[in-house]
Protein backbone atom coordinates (compact mmCIF):
# COMPACT_ATOMS: atom_id res chain seq x y z
CA UNK A 1 0.00 0.00 0.00
CA UNK A 2 2.56 2.63 1.17
CA UNK A 3 4.42 2.03 -2.55
CA UNK A 4 0.95 3.02 -4.32
CA UNK A 5 0.86 6.17 -1.75
CA UNK A 6 4.94 6.79 -3.18
CA UNK A 7 3.98 6.88 -7.01
CA UNK A 8 0.98 8.85 -5.88
CA UNK A 9 2.85 11.62 -4.25
CA UNK A 10 5.69 11.83 -6.14
CA UNK A 11 3.33 12.08 -9.67
CA UNK A 12 1.58 15.26 -7.81
CA UNK A 13 4.65 16.38 -5.85
CA UNK A 14 5.06 20.14 -5.47
CA UNK A 15 2.83 22.95 -5.98
CA UNK A 16 1.05 22.33 -9.23
CA UNK A 17 0.37 25.89 -10.06
CA UNK A 18 1.97 28.82 -8.69
CA UNK A 19 -0.35 32.04 -8.09
CA UNK A 20 -3.32 30.26 -8.52
CA UNK A 21 -6.53 28.69 -6.47
CA UNK A 22 -4.93 25.46 -4.34
CA UNK A 23 -8.52 24.33 -4.87
CA UNK A 24 -9.17 24.29 -8.52
CA UNK A 25 -9.86 20.89 -9.99
CA UNK A 26 -8.24 21.35 -12.98
CA UNK A 27 -5.11 22.61 -11.44
CA UNK A 28 -2.93 20.02 -12.58
CA UNK A 29 -4.16 20.17 -15.80
CA UNK A 30 -3.60 23.68 -16.24
CA UNK A 31 0.24 23.64 -14.77
CA UNK A 32 0.10 20.46 -18.16
CA UNK A 33 -0.91 23.35 -20.57
CA UNK A 34 0.95 26.36 -19.17
CA UNK A 35 4.23 23.97 -19.64
CA UNK A 36 4.17 24.88 -23.65
CA UNK A 37 1.66 27.87 -23.71
CA UNK A 38 2.13 31.23 -22.13
CA UNK A 39 0.34 32.14 -19.33
CA UNK A 40 -1.68 34.79 -20.79
CA UNK A 41 -2.23 36.37 -24.37
CA UNK A 42 -3.02 39.76 -25.61
CA UNK A 43 -7.01 39.55 -26.20
CA UNK A 44 -6.99 40.89 -29.81
CA UNK A 45 -5.18 37.56 -30.80
CA UNK A 46 -8.37 35.86 -30.23
CA UNK A 47 -10.01 37.36 -32.94
CA UNK A 48 -11.38 33.86 -35.05
CA UNK A 49 -11.06 36.41 -38.33
CA UNK A 50 -7.03 36.89 -37.79
CA UNK A 51 -6.09 33.19 -37.67
CA UNK A 52 -9.17 31.48 -38.58
CA UNK A 53 -8.13 28.82 -36.79
CA UNK A 54 -6.19 27.16 -39.41
CA UNK A 55 -3.01 26.69 -37.57
CA UNK A 56 -4.99 24.91 -35.62
CA UNK A 57 -6.76 23.12 -37.91
CA UNK A 58 -3.83 21.74 -39.58
CA UNK A 59 -1.91 20.57 -36.12
CA UNK A 60 -5.48 18.49 -35.21
CA UNK A 61 -5.43 17.06 -38.88
CA UNK A 62 -1.63 16.17 -38.38
CA UNK A 63 -2.64 14.32 -35.21
CA UNK A 64 -5.56 12.43 -37.08
CA UNK A 65 -3.69 11.87 -39.93
CA UNK A 66 -0.71 10.13 -37.36
CA UNK A 67 -3.43 8.22 -35.72
CA UNK A 68 -5.48 6.81 -38.10
CA UNK A 69 -2.02 5.99 -40.54
CA UNK A 70 -0.42 4.05 -37.44
CA UNK A 71 -4.17 1.73 -37.14
CA UNK A 72 -3.66 1.24 -40.90
CA UNK A 73 -0.42 0.03 -40.58
CA UNK A 74 -2.34 -3.14 -38.48
CA UNK A 75 -3.63 -4.08 -41.47
CA UNK A 76 -1.93 -2.69 -44.95
CA UNK A 77 1.07 -5.16 -46.89
CA UNK A 78 3.30 -2.83 -48.67
CA UNK A 79 3.82 -5.22 -51.87
CA UNK A 80 2.79 -4.88 -55.24
CA UNK A 81 0.53 -8.36 -54.98
CA UNK A 82 -1.49 -7.74 -51.51
CA UNK A 83 -1.43 -4.28 -51.36
CA UNK A 84 -4.62 -3.72 -53.61
CA UNK A 85 -6.25 -6.85 -51.69
CA UNK A 86 -5.43 -5.38 -48.49
CA UNK A 87 -7.09 -2.27 -48.93
CA UNK A 88 -10.21 -3.93 -50.26
CA UNK A 89 -10.04 -6.07 -47.49
CA UNK A 90 -10.21 -3.14 -45.07
CA UNK A 91 -12.51 -1.69 -46.22
CA UNK A 92 -15.22 -5.03 -46.53
CA UNK A 93 -14.37 -6.57 -43.30
CA UNK A 94 -12.22 -5.06 -41.00
CA UNK A 95 -14.96 -3.01 -38.85
CA UNK A 96 -14.91 0.50 -39.16
CA UNK A 97 -11.65 0.11 -41.99
CA UNK A 98 -13.81 1.93 -44.26
CA UNK A 99 -14.27 5.01 -42.22
CA UNK A 100 -11.05 4.96 -41.08
CA UNK A 101 -9.23 4.85 -44.46
CA UNK A 102 -12.20 7.53 -45.23
CA UNK A 103 -10.97 9.70 -42.32
CA UNK A 104 -7.06 9.04 -43.33
CA UNK A 105 -7.50 9.90 -47.28
CA UNK A 106 -9.96 13.05 -46.39
CA UNK A 107 -7.41 14.67 -43.49
CA UNK A 108 -4.78 14.43 -46.02
CA UNK A 109 -6.40 16.02 -48.40
CA UNK A 110 -7.87 18.86 -45.61
CA UNK A 111 -4.37 19.21 -44.23
CA UNK A 112 -2.99 20.38 -47.51
CA UNK A 113 -5.97 22.99 -47.56
CA UNK A 114 -6.10 24.31 -44.47
CA UNK A 115 -1.63 24.22 -44.60
CA UNK A 116 -2.24 26.18 -47.82
CA UNK A 117 -4.87 28.77 -46.38
CA UNK A 118 -2.34 28.98 -43.65
CA UNK A 119 0.21 30.23 -45.70
CA UNK A 120 -2.38 32.90 -47.54
CA UNK A 121 -3.14 34.36 -44.38
CA UNK A 122 0.02 34.93 -42.34
CA UNK A 123 1.16 36.46 -46.13
CA UNK A 124 -1.84 38.89 -45.65
CA UNK A 125 -1.46 39.62 -42.20
CA UNK A 126 2.29 40.75 -42.81
CA UNK A 127 2.81 37.86 -40.19
CA UNK A 128 5.86 36.68 -42.04
CA UNK A 129 8.11 39.83 -41.17
CA UNK A 130 10.59 39.91 -38.57
CA UNK A 131 11.06 38.33 -36.19
CA UNK A 132 8.92 36.06 -37.83
CA UNK A 133 11.09 35.82 -41.18
CA UNK A 134 12.36 32.44 -40.51
CA UNK A 135 9.21 31.13 -39.22
CA UNK A 136 7.83 31.10 -42.68
CA UNK A 137 10.87 29.51 -44.11
CA UNK A 138 10.22 26.75 -41.87
CA UNK A 139 6.37 26.75 -42.24
CA UNK A 140 7.15 26.39 -46.23
CA UNK A 141 9.15 23.44 -44.92
CA UNK A 142 6.32 21.87 -43.27
CA UNK A 143 4.08 22.12 -46.49
CA UNK A 144 6.54 21.02 -48.62
CA UNK A 145 6.69 17.62 -45.99
CA UNK A 146 2.68 17.78 -45.55
CA UNK A 147 2.28 17.73 -50.00
CA UNK A 148 5.39 14.70 -50.45
CA UNK A 149 3.17 12.99 -47.51
CA UNK A 150 0.25 13.01 -49.41
CA UNK A 151 2.31 12.19 -52.94
CA UNK A 152 3.83 9.04 -51.26
CA UNK A 153 0.43 8.44 -49.78
CA UNK A 154 -1.42 8.11 -52.86
CA UNK A 155 0.57 5.70 -54.48
CA UNK A 156 -0.09 2.70 -51.83
CA UNK A 157 -3.57 1.46 -52.37
CA UNK A 158 -1.79 0.57 -55.80
CA UNK A 159 -4.96 1.13 -57.94
CA UNK A 160 -5.33 2.22 -61.29
CA UNK A 161 -5.53 5.62 -60.17
CA UNK A 162 -2.14 5.81 -58.06
CA UNK A 163 -0.49 3.79 -60.10
CA UNK A 164 -1.02 6.37 -63.17
CA UNK A 165 -0.59 9.47 -61.63
CA UNK A 166 2.33 8.30 -59.61
CA UNK A 167 4.05 7.43 -63.13
CA UNK A 168 2.93 10.08 -64.51
CA UNK A 169 4.22 12.77 -61.38
CA UNK A 170 7.65 11.29 -61.50
CA UNK A 171 7.66 11.17 -65.44
CA UNK A 172 8.34 15.03 -64.73
CA UNK A 173 11.74 14.18 -63.34
CA UNK A 174 13.05 13.35 -66.71
CA UNK A 175 13.28 16.83 -67.19
CA UNK A 176 15.25 17.84 -65.01
CA UNK A 177 18.51 18.25 -66.36
CA UNK A 178 21.84 16.11 -64.95
CA UNK A 179 19.87 14.66 -61.80
CA UNK A 180 16.14 14.23 -62.77
CA UNK A 181 16.54 10.75 -64.50
CA UNK A 182 19.03 9.42 -61.69
CA UNK A 183 16.98 10.78 -58.65
CA UNK A 184 13.64 9.18 -60.70
CA UNK A 185 15.67 6.28 -60.16
CA UNK A 186 16.26 6.48 -56.83
CA UNK A 187 12.52 7.18 -55.81
CA UNK A 188 11.48 4.27 -57.84
CA UNK A 189 14.00 2.18 -57.12
CA UNK A 190 14.10 0.90 -61.02
CA UNK A 191 12.76 2.69 -64.10
CA UNK A 192 9.27 2.67 -63.62
CA UNK A 193 6.60 2.15 -60.02
CA UNK A 194 7.18 -1.86 -59.25
CA UNK A 195 7.47 -3.36 -56.02
CA UNK A 196 10.72 -1.41 -54.62
CA UNK A 197 8.86 1.81 -55.25
CA UNK A 198 5.71 0.52 -53.39
CA UNK A 199 8.85 -0.11 -50.66
CA UNK A 200 10.60 3.11 -50.66
CA UNK A 201 6.93 5.45 -50.64
CA UNK A 202 6.04 3.24 -47.63
CA UNK A 203 8.97 3.72 -45.53
CA UNK A 204 9.03 7.35 -46.86
CA UNK A 205 5.16 8.01 -45.99
CA UNK A 206 5.28 5.98 -42.70
CA UNK A 207 8.63 6.83 -41.39
CA UNK A 208 10.78 9.26 -42.68
CA UNK A 209 7.89 12.31 -43.43
CA UNK A 210 6.27 11.58 -39.94
CA UNK A 211 9.32 12.15 -38.38
CA UNK A 212 10.23 15.13 -39.81
CA UNK A 213 6.87 16.37 -38.75
CA UNK A 214 7.47 15.31 -35.38
CA UNK A 215 10.41 17.52 -34.90
CA UNK A 216 9.37 20.58 -37.52
CA UNK A 217 6.40 21.30 -35.87
CA UNK A 218 7.04 21.70 -32.44
CA UNK A 219 10.09 24.13 -33.82
CA UNK A 220 7.02 25.82 -35.51
CA UNK A 221 5.39 26.22 -32.32
CA UNK A 222 8.61 27.60 -30.81
CA UNK A 223 9.56 30.02 -32.87
CA UNK A 224 5.64 31.40 -32.92
CA UNK A 225 6.59 32.33 -29.00
CA UNK A 226 9.76 33.03 -29.10
CA UNK A 227 8.08 36.00 -31.18
CA UNK A 228 5.97 36.48 -28.23
CA UNK A 229 2.93 35.09 -30.02
CA UNK A 230 0.96 35.67 -33.25
CA UNK A 231 0.83 38.92 -34.90
CA UNK A 232 -1.65 41.44 -33.15
CA UNK A 233 -4.34 42.16 -35.79
CA UNK A 234 -4.84 46.15 -36.23
CA UNK A 235 -7.03 48.33 -38.76
CA UNK A 236 -4.69 50.11 -41.21
CA UNK A 237 -2.82 53.42 -39.59
CA UNK A 238 -4.10 51.89 -36.07
CA UNK A 239 -1.54 52.30 -33.58
CA UNK A 240 -1.63 49.76 -30.48
CA UNK A 241 -2.52 50.45 -27.25
CA UNK A 242 -0.21 50.09 -24.58
CA UNK A 243 -0.19 47.67 -22.68
CA UNK A 244 -2.21 45.74 -24.81
CA UNK A 245 -5.26 44.23 -22.97
CA UNK A 246 -4.45 40.48 -21.89
CA UNK A 247 -5.93 37.37 -21.37
CA UNK A 248 -5.14 34.08 -19.48
CA UNK A 249 -4.43 31.54 -21.74
CA UNK A 250 -6.23 28.97 -19.75
CA UNK A 251 -9.73 29.26 -20.27
CA UNK A 252 -9.77 31.98 -22.99
CA UNK A 253 -7.54 30.34 -25.19
CA UNK A 254 -7.64 26.92 -24.73
CA UNK A 255 -11.02 26.83 -24.74
CA UNK A 256 -11.65 28.01 -28.20
CA UNK A 257 -8.75 25.55 -29.01
CA UNK A 258 -10.68 22.45 -27.67
CA UNK A 259 -14.33 24.03 -29.74
CA UNK A 260 -12.15 24.27 -33.13
CA UNK A 261 -10.98 20.60 -31.89
CA UNK A 262 -14.31 19.08 -31.74
CA UNK A 263 -15.11 21.38 -35.07
CA UNK A 264 -12.34 19.72 -37.27
CA UNK A 265 -13.04 16.11 -36.16
CA UNK A 266 -16.86 16.60 -36.73
CA UNK A 267 -16.66 17.69 -40.12
CA UNK A 268 -13.91 14.97 -40.51
CA UNK A 269 -15.83 12.46 -39.46
CA UNK A 270 -19.26 13.86 -41.39
CA UNK A 271 -17.27 13.99 -44.67
CA UNK A 272 -15.70 10.39 -44.03
CA UNK A 273 -19.59 8.77 -43.12
CA UNK A 274 -20.54 10.10 -46.58
CA UNK A 275 -17.87 9.86 -49.09
CA UNK A 276 -15.97 7.21 -49.96
CA UNK A 277 -12.21 7.48 -50.58
CA UNK A 278 -11.83 6.31 -54.36
CA UNK A 279 -10.29 3.08 -55.15
CA UNK A 280 -10.08 1.60 -58.70
CA UNK A 281 -9.13 -1.48 -59.98
CA UNK A 282 -5.93 -2.97 -59.28
CA UNK A 283 -2.85 -1.31 -61.05
CA UNK A 284 -2.42 -2.58 -64.39
CA UNK A 285 1.12 -1.28 -65.32
CA UNK A 286 0.23 -2.37 -69.04
CA UNK A 287 -3.12 -0.37 -69.67
CA UNK A 288 -3.17 3.53 -68.78
CA UNK A 289 -6.22 5.34 -68.27
CA UNK A 290 -7.33 7.91 -70.08
CA UNK A 291 -7.09 10.45 -69.41
CA UNK A 292 -3.49 9.71 -66.75
CA UNK A 293 -3.82 12.30 -64.48
CA UNK A 294 -1.37 13.39 -61.94
CA UNK A 295 -2.74 13.40 -58.34
CA UNK A 296 -5.14 16.59 -58.33
CA UNK A 297 -2.69 19.09 -55.69
CA UNK A 298 -0.20 18.50 -58.92
CA UNK A 299 -2.31 18.92 -61.51
CA UNK A 300 -1.14 22.92 -61.85
CA UNK A 301 2.29 21.58 -62.62
CA UNK A 302 0.83 19.01 -65.24
CA UNK A 303 -1.01 21.98 -66.69
CA UNK A 304 2.04 24.16 -67.12
CA UNK A 305 3.66 20.74 -68.91
CA UNK A 306 0.81 21.30 -71.43
CA UNK A 307 2.12 24.69 -72.54
CA UNK A 308 5.62 24.85 -71.85
CA UNK A 309 8.83 23.11 -72.25
CA UNK A 310 9.49 20.19 -70.17
CA UNK A 311 12.35 21.53 -68.63
CA UNK A 312 10.83 24.96 -67.68
CA UNK A 313 7.02 23.27 -66.19
CA UNK A 314 9.17 20.56 -64.63
CA UNK A 315 12.14 22.40 -63.22
CA UNK A 316 12.74 26.61 -64.39
CA UNK A 317 8.93 27.44 -63.13
CA UNK A 318 8.55 25.44 -60.15
CA UNK A 319 12.15 26.66 -58.84
CA UNK A 320 11.70 29.97 -59.67
CA UNK A 321 8.43 30.13 -57.73
CA UNK A 322 9.83 28.63 -54.94
CA UNK A 323 12.90 31.08 -55.03
CA UNK A 324 10.29 33.83 -54.65
CA UNK A 325 8.48 32.48 -52.28
CA UNK A 326 11.80 31.76 -49.96
CA UNK A 327 12.71 35.59 -50.99
CA UNK A 328 9.11 36.92 -49.57
CA UNK A 329 10.06 37.86 -45.74
CA UNK A 330 13.46 38.75 -46.67
CA UNK A 331 12.50 41.82 -49.38
CA UNK A 332 13.31 45.18 -47.93
CA UNK A 333 9.99 46.42 -47.26
CA UNK A 334 8.77 50.09 -46.90
CA UNK A 335 6.40 50.23 -44.79
CA UNK A 336 5.00 48.42 -41.55
CA UNK A 337 1.79 46.18 -42.23
CA UNK A 338 2.12 43.87 -39.73
CA UNK A 339 -0.92 42.32 -38.46
CA UNK A 340 -3.20 44.57 -40.84
CA UNK A 341 -5.34 42.67 -43.73
CA UNK A 342 -4.31 43.42 -47.33
CA UNK A 343 -1.61 45.81 -45.84
CA UNK A 344 -4.52 48.48 -46.27
CA UNK A 345 -7.70 49.52 -47.92
CA UNK A 346 -5.42 50.03 -51.18
CA UNK A 347 -3.54 46.52 -50.81
CA UNK A 348 -7.38 44.90 -50.72
CA UNK A 349 -8.24 46.74 -53.69
CA UNK A 350 -4.65 45.93 -55.83
CA UNK A 351 -5.10 42.00 -54.52
CA UNK A 352 -8.52 42.13 -55.91
CA UNK A 353 -7.76 43.21 -59.37
CA UNK A 354 -4.25 41.22 -59.62
CA UNK A 355 -6.79 38.27 -59.00
CA UNK A 356 -9.64 39.26 -61.57
CA UNK A 357 -6.83 39.65 -63.87
CA UNK A 358 -4.77 36.33 -62.84
CA UNK A 359 -7.82 34.22 -63.55
CA UNK A 360 -8.70 36.35 -67.07
CA UNK A 361 -5.38 36.06 -68.29
CA UNK A 362 -4.74 32.22 -67.39
CA UNK A 363 -7.71 31.37 -69.21
CA UNK A 364 -7.32 33.63 -72.39
CA UNK A 365 -3.53 32.12 -72.51
CA UNK A 366 -4.82 28.79 -72.45
CA UNK A 367 -7.11 28.80 -74.81
CA UNK A 368 -5.08 30.67 -76.92
CA UNK A 369 -2.16 27.83 -76.60
CA UNK A 370 -4.44 25.32 -76.68
CA UNK A 371 -6.98 26.59 -79.91
CA UNK A 372 -4.72 28.31 -81.79
CA UNK A 373 -0.99 28.18 -81.07
CA UNK A 374 -0.89 24.44 -80.32
CA UNK A 375 -2.14 24.13 -84.12
CA UNK A 376 0.50 24.91 -85.44
CA UNK A 377 2.17 21.99 -85.20
CA UNK A 378 4.62 22.04 -88.24
CA UNK A 379 7.04 23.60 -86.12
CA UNK A 380 8.33 21.39 -83.49
CA UNK A 381 8.32 23.17 -79.99
CA UNK A 382 11.77 24.58 -79.37
CA UNK A 383 13.07 25.50 -75.79
CA UNK A 384 13.21 28.56 -77.35
CA UNK A 385 9.57 29.05 -78.63
CA UNK A 386 7.60 27.36 -76.00
CA UNK A 387 10.23 27.56 -73.02
CA UNK A 388 12.37 30.69 -72.49
CA UNK A 389 10.03 32.97 -74.73
CA UNK A 390 6.68 32.26 -72.86
CA UNK A 391 8.65 31.88 -69.61
CA UNK A 392 9.95 35.61 -70.49
CA UNK A 393 6.57 36.81 -71.30
CA UNK A 394 5.62 35.52 -67.85
CA UNK A 395 8.40 37.26 -66.02
CA UNK A 396 7.17 40.24 -67.89
CA UNK A 397 3.48 40.02 -67.23
CA UNK A 398 4.75 39.89 -62.85
CA UNK A 399 7.01 42.47 -63.54
CA UNK A 400 5.02 45.19 -65.28
CA UNK A 401 2.03 44.21 -62.74
CA UNK A 402 4.11 45.56 -59.73
CA UNK A 403 5.36 48.66 -61.71
CA UNK A 404 2.10 49.51 -62.81
CA UNK A 405 0.88 49.41 -59.01
CA UNK A 406 4.13 51.14 -58.13
CA UNK A 407 3.81 54.21 -60.90
CA UNK A 408 -0.64 54.19 -61.59
CA UNK A 409 -1.97 53.38 -57.95
CA UNK A 410 0.95 55.15 -56.28
CA UNK A 411 1.50 51.58 -54.48
CA UNK A 412 4.19 50.98 -51.86
CA UNK A 413 6.36 48.41 -51.62
CA UNK A 414 3.99 46.17 -49.09
CA UNK A 415 1.07 46.13 -51.36
CA UNK A 416 2.50 46.07 -54.86
CA UNK A 417 4.20 42.90 -54.21
CA UNK A 418 1.72 41.44 -52.28
CA UNK A 419 -0.08 42.29 -56.05
CA UNK A 420 2.37 40.31 -57.88
CA UNK A 421 1.82 37.48 -55.02
CA UNK A 422 -1.83 37.38 -55.65
CA UNK A 423 -1.50 37.03 -59.44
CA UNK A 424 0.82 34.43 -59.34
CA UNK A 425 -1.27 32.64 -56.80
CA UNK A 426 -4.64 32.93 -58.19
CA UNK A 427 -3.00 31.88 -62.05
CA UNK A 428 -1.39 28.54 -59.97
CA UNK A 429 -5.29 27.86 -58.36
CA UNK A 430 -6.85 28.36 -61.86
CA UNK A 431 -4.61 25.98 -63.80
CA UNK A 432 -4.95 23.03 -61.49
CA UNK A 433 -8.97 23.98 -61.72
CA UNK A 434 -8.77 23.86 -65.09
CA UNK A 435 -6.58 20.66 -64.97
CA UNK A 436 -8.80 18.51 -62.35
CA UNK A 437 -11.87 19.41 -64.17
CA UNK A 438 -11.56 21.16 -67.28
CA UNK A 439 -9.46 18.11 -69.14
CA UNK A 440 -10.93 14.89 -70.71
CA UNK A 441 -9.91 12.14 -72.50
CA UNK A 442 -6.61 12.60 -74.52
CA UNK A 443 -6.21 15.71 -71.90
CA UNK A 444 -8.19 17.74 -74.49
CA UNK A 445 -10.30 20.44 -72.89
CA UNK A 446 -13.97 20.14 -72.05
CA UNK A 447 -16.74 21.47 -69.86
CA UNK A 448 -16.73 20.02 -66.66
CA UNK A 449 -18.53 16.94 -66.32
C1 LIG B 1 1.60 21.46 -41.29
C2 LIG B 1 1.48 22.72 -41.56
C3 LIG B 1 1.39 23.83 -40.53
C4 LIG B 1 0.93 23.79 -39.24
C5 LIG B 1 0.36 22.60 -38.49
C6 LIG B 1 1.07 25.14 -38.71
C7 LIG B 1 0.66 25.53 -37.44
C8 LIG B 1 0.66 26.85 -37.00
C9 LIG B 1 -0.02 27.36 -35.84
C10 LIG B 1 -0.88 26.52 -34.89
C11 LIG B 1 0.23 28.68 -35.76
C12 LIG B 1 -0.34 29.65 -34.69
C13 LIG B 1 -1.28 30.68 -35.35
C14 LIG B 1 -2.36 30.16 -36.22
O1 LIG B 1 -3.06 29.22 -35.84
O2 LIG B 1 -2.50 30.72 -37.34
C15 LIG B 1 1.11 29.04 -36.84
C16 LIG B 1 1.65 30.29 -37.06
C17 LIG B 1 2.50 30.60 -38.10
N1 LIG B 1 2.76 29.82 -39.21
FE1 LIG B 1 2.21 27.91 -39.44
N2 LIG B 1 1.65 25.94 -39.65
C18 LIG B 1 1.84 25.17 -40.79
C19 LIG B 1 2.33 25.61 -42.01
C20 LIG B 1 2.79 26.90 -42.25
C21 LIG B 1 3.14 27.43 -43.55
C22 LIG B 1 2.97 26.67 -44.86
C23 LIG B 1 3.60 28.70 -43.35
C24 LIG B 1 4.10 29.70 -44.37
C25 LIG B 1 4.87 29.43 -45.34
C26 LIG B 1 3.54 28.97 -41.93
C27 LIG B 1 3.99 30.12 -41.31
C28 LIG B 1 3.60 30.52 -40.05
C29 LIG B 1 3.95 31.78 -39.44
C30 LIG B 1 4.88 32.87 -40.03
C31 LIG B 1 3.27 31.84 -38.22
C32 LIG B 1 3.22 33.01 -37.23
C33 LIG B 1 1.99 33.78 -37.64
C34 LIG B 1 1.64 34.94 -36.77
O3 LIG B 1 2.45 35.32 -35.96
O4 LIG B 1 0.50 35.45 -36.93
N3 LIG B 1 3.01 27.88 -41.29
N4 LIG B 1 1.35 27.89 -37.60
Amino acid sequence: MKIFQSVRSSIRSGSPYANNDPDDPRKYLKNFLLHFRPTAVPERTLRFTLTWALGLASTVLLVLLMLSGLLLKFVYEPTPVYAYESIVHLGAEVPFGQLLRNMHRWSGYALLMTAFLHLLRVFYTSAFHAPRQFNWIVGLGLFSVVALSNFTGYLLPWDQISYWAITISTSMLDYVPWVGTTVKAWILGGPEPGPATLMNFYAIHTAILPIMLLFALPFHFWRIRKANGVVIPRAPEEELPTPLPMVNTVPHLVSREVAMTFVVLAIILGVSMLFNAPLAEQANPGMSPNPTKAPWYFMGIQEILMHFHPLFAALIIPATLAAGLLYIPYINYDANTQGVWFCSEKGRRLALVAAIAAIVLTVALVLLDDLLLSANTATPPTIIRNGLLPFLSMLAIGGGFYALAKKVFAANKNEAVQAVFTLVMVAFITLTVIGIWFRGAGMQLMWAG
